[in-house]
């Protein structure tokens, strides 16, 4: 193991350097996985910003290989943004995606592959018509607020409808344009959606879900006017820096979209993730018949950090995503086939874990892991309560792995070092609210490092579980400088990063913990280290 770089990740999508952001154009196409990134060729800061590209079977092991869309027509000779592939008919894929132009204005591109039997998709050309979509003064957008075409869909009409993200001063909107052929997009009179003061919105994503859906099954992006689903619009907020969703209904034919469930007082509470999450996309799997998210994940460390590192930006675990019975929220868990990297399991049988106690969770590595634990409760007589409304993130700032509470904090002690003068903490508490059980699940990072240049901010949010009646889970994915956490099967994401300075490579310890009053039962505990995820061509060696 390299000690220059403790950092880097071992199974999380990562080039060999540089900076990373958003997740462009995914699909599947040729049998393959196709992920395409923001990237920046020339150093670990934002900037000179390209399409790069990469190959996979599996969604797990990665093959790189050249930049698919770079800079080279006026329409995207500053930069070439954030964008969306679609499968046309005849199995086309199509890609729109923004591009920067000599004065500085975000308009919207077409690329088609050169080769469509190439599976690999390696060559892209650019449409002479190229820009297809402008920003009108008509239509009073900054040409500065006008970016991140979504993936279209096919109206019953024969129409192509796509959104941009965008803004008219604070009021943050995704932008509806139709097309019949592809190339011609008019605007719509009306944005499908927007919301007062919530500032630029970028990188949307419209998307069905299937309503009642207990096998998780994912449906085409232009599956619409059937009364079994429900569509999703999710938007990066800019002022927020986090992926907010809203489920609604849409009516294909007038072009509207009603939200049911994510807004309160005008405000998004939905996210994917209440941690570090940011510029996700989904796409439809049309092989495995299931909807994946992917995001980006940004450092935690200083600028200076990531220079002398050599990059900075990672990719989550792609997630399959769907909507919960409940109909209320979405539900994420990492693909399946991430389970193929597992290795030498750890299993516990069932045991207590009482108030102030630590149990090593030994046999694993515990800077390479996968972490599933659950708890049940059978007492909450100690509970806590919670006497007036606060919000989750603040809470578990407040109340950290650190502050002995009633029924928890109990969870996970991960990145711990030799005396825990280095820990990150991901748990539960449980409180009491107007009579109902409340259980808040933290990502506690304000002991993960020494070193105090980095972003140690907490994180959390309230997990939709009844803990009298429902075992309380937790899944944890530990990858060098990732934690990242699904509580409740799902029903809430956390993903931190974190840089310890003694928690490293060997001297890195994991734990169970119970930090309450109560005393918890362990139901099951199974973790495993995991394999490192490999550049899958030069293993197949099918080219
Ligand atoms: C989101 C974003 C997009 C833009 C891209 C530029 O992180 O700002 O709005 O297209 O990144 O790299």
């Amino acid at each position: 193991k390299s000690n220059h770089q403790p950092y880097r990740t071992a199974y999380h999508f990562q080039p060999l350097k540089n900076w990373i952001n958003d997740p462009n154009g995914p699909m599947r196409y040729g049998g393959f996985y196709h992920l395409f990134y923001q990237y920046n060729p020339k150093g670990a800061v934002w900037g000179n910003i390209v399409w790069a590209h990469s190959v996979s079977k599996d969604l797990v092991n990665w093959t790189p290989l050249d930049h698919a869309i770079h800079p080279s027509q006026p329409s995207d000779i500053k930069g070439c943004w954030s964008g969306s592939a679609t499968i046309l008919p005849g199995g086309k894929p199509a890609i729109l995606y923004t591009g920067i132009d000599p004065n500085n204005h975000q308009v919207q591109n077409i690329a088609i592959p050169k080769n469509m039997s190439d599976p690999l998709l390696r060559e892209w050309k650019k449409s002479p018509k190229n820009p297809l979509m402008e920003p009108t003064i008509a239509n009073k957008i900054n040409s500065s607020s006008f970016r991140d075409p979504t993936t279209s869909w096919l109206g019953k009409d024969g129409f192509w409808r796509v959104l941009i993200g965008s803004k008219i001063d604070t009021k943050g909107m995704a932008i509806l344009y139709k097309s019949k052929n592809f190339v011609d997009w008019v605007e719509a009179k009306h944005p499908l959606h927007s919301a007062e003061g919530t500032g630029m919105w970028e990188c949307p994503d419209f998307y069905p879900v299937l309503d009642k859906n207990l096998l998780r099954t994912g449906v085409d992006t232009s599956r619409n006017g059937d009364d079994d689903v429900r569509h999703v619009l999710k938007v990066s907020l800019d002022d927020t820096k986090h992926d907010h969703y809203l489920i609604g209904s849409y009516d294909v034919v007038k072009d509207v979209f009603v939200p049911e469930n994510g807004f309160e007082d005008n405000g998004f509470v939905l996210r994917y993730d209440y941690g570090k999450y940011y510029a996700s996309k989904t796409f439809f799997d049309d092989g495995k018949n299931r909807r994946i998210l992917l995001g980006w994940v940004n450092e935690s460390s200083s600028v200076a950090d990531d220079v002398k590192k050599g990059w900075s930006g990672i990719h989550t675990i792609p997630r399959e995503i769907w909507l919960h019975e409940s109909g209320k929220q979405l539900v994420q868990w990492p693909v399946k086939e991430i389970e193929n990297l597992r290795m030498n399991p750890v299993n516990w049988p069932t045991k207590v874990i009482k108030g102030g106690e630590r149990i090593s969770i030994t046999g694993v590595d515990s800077v390479q892991a996968d972490v599933e634990i659950s708890f049940e409760i059978s007492d909450l007589g100690k509970v806590e309560s919670l006497r007036k409304w606060i919000d989750p993130q603040l809470l578990c700032s407040q109340k950290g792995a650190g502050v002995k509470g009633g029924v928890g904090p109990f969870g996970l002690l991960v990145f711990a070092s030799q005396g825990l003068k280095e820990y990150t903490a991901v748990f539960f508490r449980i409180f009491k609210y107007q009579d109902k059980n409340l259980v808040l699940m933290c990502s506690d990072q304000s002991r993960s490092s020494l070193n105090k240049d980095n972003d140690m901010t907490s994180y959390g949010t309230f997990v939709d579980v009844d803990p009298l009646h429902e075992k309380l889970s937790l899944r944890t994915l530990i990858d060098h400088s990732v934690v990242e956490s699904f509580g409740g099967e799902g029903r809430a994401c956390v993903t931190a990063r974190v840089y310890p300075t003694l928690a490293i490579h060997d001297k890195a310890m994991l734990y169970a913990f119970n930090n309450g009053t109560s005393a918890v039962k362990i139901t099951s505990l199974s973790a495993w280290s995991m394999k490192k995820a490999k550049d899958q061509l030069k293993l197949t060696s099918e080219y």
